[in-house]
């Protein structure tokens, strides 16, 4: 390398992660993503660290939405959206998701990620402040660190309302108020406590921004996610989530609100004016399994099934795991070399379940998360709960 100092830096860092046992490893994986998965090596696994939850990501009805996107509309759109970059697909798809979450309109991004980076700096101005819970996902927090000096930035304590609260009257002169939460929590898979932040946002004049990636397709008789669940369907201002998890599993973010806001964002957000547009694969596998969610109620309610199964072997076999309704299921270790090597022994009995540990959640706190699909069946979770009793 040209710089001797960065090569010495990036070898410390190397080091030092290898030395604690806290590298990760990448387990590359031979076939589609499904309730098992086929690595390299020709292992088949049980997979309970997808974001999957649907089981679309190998629907064959998803995969041939691809194939016949990719055949009328080409690889990609090799513009950007304001350009010639929009293709009927993304329109079609932007109505079906606003559809879906009951909002006036959407927007598609390439990820949530750039969804969340579009929200903050393109539709806050001088003099607002944004509340955000401590417990945000790292694209709300780095869309946050995007926007002007000239708009505050401040953190609840993870769903503290009663200091929510006590911010949004201290912050009452400012020009707006804009409180961001995740609709369910990535790596403690809780709800937020949506019909609260509802009324006090209505109370306080502030702007209820909502990134429903884990809730969309989870939460929700109908699968339409946290708002649903607690019967506030058209009642969030702006609703982020990813294409990624249960809606197809490929990729690509929206953001959906009322018309106005969709404009604004379609006009000046930055990753929409300079960045390419979805490709038309993802976003046909996108439209279909929205298609399948709304048309299917026994999609969801198999998966509602089978993480009521494996929250109650968990807990037969010892394990706290804190209630809630999500597919996510946090079993704390404490270490991080501990939660690491837990997980590598999970694979070794044929379970795939990832332990985490800083910088993903705080230091001390690493932890196994299993996530649960509706693609499994009973004798994967049966298998499953066999390899955790081994532990
Ligand atoms: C809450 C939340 N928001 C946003 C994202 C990013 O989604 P994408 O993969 O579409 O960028 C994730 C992904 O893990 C997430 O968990």
């Amino acid at each position: 390398m040209p710089n001797a100092s960065f090569d010495q830096r990036c070898r410390e860092l190397i080091d030092h992660l290898t030395q604690t046992r806290q590298l990760k490893g990448f387990y590359e994986i031979a076939g589609p993503m499904g309730p098992t998965v086929t690595l390299a090596d020709g292992r088949e696994v049980i997979v309970l660290c997808s974001n999957n939850y649907l089981g679309l990501a190998s629907h064959p009805e998803v995969i041939a939405a691809g194939h016949e996107g990719l055949r009328r509309y080409g690889a990609g759109t090799a513009s950007v959206r304001f350009i010639c970059g929009t293709l009927k697909c993304h329109r079609d798809l932007e109505r079906t998701i606003a559809d879906f979450v009951r909002t006036e309109s959407s927007l598609t991004y390439v990820s949530c990620w750039n969804a969340n980076e579009a929200v903050f700096p393109t539709l806050t101005d001088a003099g607002d402040v944004i509340l955000s819970d401590s417990l945000n996902h790292a694209s709300i927090i780095d869309g946050c660190r995007l926007v002007g000096r000239q708009v505050e930035r401040d953190v609840y304590q993870h769903s503290d309302l009663e200091q929510l609260e006590t911010k949004l009257r201290e912050h009452r002169d400012k020009a707006c108020r804009w409180v961001v939460t995740d609709g369910v929590f990535s790596m403690e898979g809780d709800v937020a406590r949506l019909p609260e932040l509802v009324r006090l946002c209505r109370e306080y004049e502030a702007m209820l921004v909502v990134d429903d990636s884990h809730g969309v397709g989870v939460l929700g008789s109908g699968g339409r996610g946290t708002p649903e669940h607690f019967g506030l369907l058209g009642d969030i201002d702006v609703l982020t989530g990813t294409l990624g998890k249960s809606l197809g599993g490929s990729a690509g973010g929206y953001v959906a609100a009322s018309r106005r806001v969709i404009e604004v964002l379609e006009q000046r957000s930055r990753p929409s004016l300079f960045s390419n547009a979805l490709p038309a694969a993802g976003t046909c596998s996108a439209q279909r399994a929205i298609e399948l969610v709304r048309d299917d109620p026994g999609l969801v309610a198999r998966l509602h099934q089978n993480v009521a199964r494996m929250r109650a072997g968990l807990a037969e076999l010892g394990f706290q795991c804190p209630s809630s309704p999500t597919a996510i299921i946090p079993i704390m270790i404490g270490d991080e070399a501990e939660a690491i090597a837990k997980s590598r022994r999970l694979m070794e009995l044929g379970v795939m379940v990832i332990g985490f540990g800083f910088p993903v959640v705080p230091k001390g706190e690493a932890r196994l998360r299993v996530q649960v699909s509706a693609a499994l069946q009973d004798e994967h979770l049966r298998q499953a709960l066999d390899a955790f009793a081994r532990l």
